[in-house]
């Protein structure tokens, strides 16, 4: 490993540079007019892919964004490593919010400030580059290598599951390897062992054909915004818990064990409030924070919208109102059977004055497995190799859909090694990736290739 590390230290500021330019490509996969910027960032892919060694490098079309493939499989006899990313990121709104553009990547106290920063190109950049340092350096990988990266993760991955049950013998492995997930927190790294899955609905109200006057009318018609309101208020009870009939009927409890190993996690709730800026904490009764995190089923309003929101008064009763609703589900809930639940409720709830519309949109599966795998105990050791730290074991509450897919179609399991951190504001303005992990988290990637082939 020597020469490979010092590759890595010799070459850690084109890297940087590397990081930079994948970082300046708008590659906003939910809205249209990045298209053309998100396709441009799986060539940038392409081209990384090609530059780090792969031997055979694709781009597959999809009916929305392009998945990337490359692969090197010279190491004979030696186990194959499925590297799964994400090119794409999240909108950038709002953007009065940023302290330097989104994507003009700027370096303030050692941390990188961009979108996709830590969600999830920096991430992808450290596994290219933990391959690029074995195959420059020594001419060869100690295990085999194949890449799938896609363009669609933060938009439910629609076209993803379909192109894997159709390239089961390209996607042939032996484990699949994903960083993109934060660690525990700083200075702990962490291998994610839980996830969970989400149903995404949105949900429309008509109540009149136009806006009407508050005064002239109000009154005799119901108001749309009250109405959602009333609906979304009765979706939970104060302590917390959500009121959709059977609802919970598949949750299972968290085990006495984990339950321990949970405890000794460094886990603070007053600082943990401090770091939200909440006065206060709230969640489902009878839990604790990393308990509604990892083993409770949530659901959120993400979204409301409705009637007049300009500068001063307009008194109207406004025509329509808007939520857009998910839910974030736990392992052995199936997301199928919690939707029809959710839209049957919500068709209940709705009173019979406003036209009711229930659009269905991503959805994906929670996942949880087993640590015990041979795989899991190469990256606890890279980690340890990389950070100078055995990992933690932690469950997440953020969702990756494919994970579940990885198991169901490929049978493959996943070792989910996460280098970004929980306060590196993915999804929010001002994401960032801290510099010394992506220095460490380079050399833990190439840590865990040589790893995996013992
Ligand atoms: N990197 C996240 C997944 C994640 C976040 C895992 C936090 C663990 C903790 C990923 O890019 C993401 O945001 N996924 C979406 C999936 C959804 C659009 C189906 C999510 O969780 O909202
Ligand atoms: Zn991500």
């Amino acid at each position: 490993m020597d020469r490979v590390l010092q590759y890595i230290e010799k070459n850690q500021s084109r890297f940087l540079e590397e990081l930079k330019e994948f970082l300046r490509i708008p590659s906003v996969s939910n809205n249209a007019e990045n298209k053309r910027d998100v396709l441009r960032c799986a060539h940038y892919v392409v081209d990384q892919l090609r530059q780090i060694g792969m031997q055979q490098v694709e781009i597959f079309p999809t009916s929305g964004h392009p998945i990337v493939y490359g692969e090197w499989l010279g190491a004979q006899g030696q186990p194959t490593v499925l590297f799964y990313g994400h090119y794409d990121v999240q909108p950038v709104d709002p953007l009065d919010l940023w302290t330097s553009g989104p994507f003009e990547p700027t370096i303030r106290n050692g941390e990188i400030f961009a979108r996709g920063s830590a969600d999830d190109k920096g991430q992808v950049i450290m596994n290219l580059k933990g391959v690029e340092s074995h195959l420059k350096s020594q001419g060869k990988l100690p295990i085999n290598i194949k890449f799938l990266i896609e363009g669609e993760e933060e938009v439910g991955s629609a076209n993803l599951d379909e192109f894997i049950a159709s390239h089961k013998e390209l996607l042939k492995a032996d484990v699949v390897l994903i960083s993109d997930t934060p660690m525990f927190d700083r200075g702990v790294p962490s291998i994610c062992y839980g996830l969970r899955g989400l149903v995404y609905f949105q949900i429309d109200l008509k109540g009149t054909d136009s806006d009407l006057h508050s005064g002239s009318f109000g009154g005799t018609v119901i108001n749309p915004n009250f109405a959602l309101a009333q609906m979304i208020a009765s979706l939970k009870n104060p302590d917390g818990q959500i009121t959709i009939p059977g609802f919970y009927d598949d949750v299972q409890p968290m085990s006495p064990s984990e339950k321990v190993e949970l405890s000794r996690l460094p886990f603070d709730p007053e600082k943990y409030r401090k770091s939200l800026g909440a006065p206060a904490l709230f969640g489902e009764k009878g839990y604790n924070p990393l308990e509604q995190i990892w083993v409770r089923p949530t659901l959120e309003v993400n979204g409301i919208c409705g009637g007049f929101i300009g500068e001063g008064a307009k008194t109207v009763i406004p025509a329509k109102a808007m939520a857009k609703i998910s839910m974030r589900l736990v392992p052995n809930q199936d997301p199928e059977r919690i939707a029809n639940l959710f839209e049957a409720h919500i068709r209940r709830i709705a009173p019979s004055a406003v036209e009711l519309t229930v659009t269905r949109m991503h959805g994906g599966k929670a996942w949880v497995a087993p640590i015990d795998h041979p795989a899991i105990q190469a990256a606890s050791r890279a980690y340890e190799k990389g950070f100078g730290k055995r990992p933690v074991f932690v469950r997440e509450g953020g969702s990756i859909p494919v994970v579940a897919t990885f198991a169901e179609i490929l049978g493959l399991p996943s070792v989910l090694m996460g280098i970004g951190l929980p306060d590196e504001n993915a999804h929010a303005p001002n994401e960032k990736l801290d510099l010394y992990n992506f220095r460490y988290g380079i050399i833990t990637s190439a840590h865990f290739f040589q790893e995996m082939a013992q």
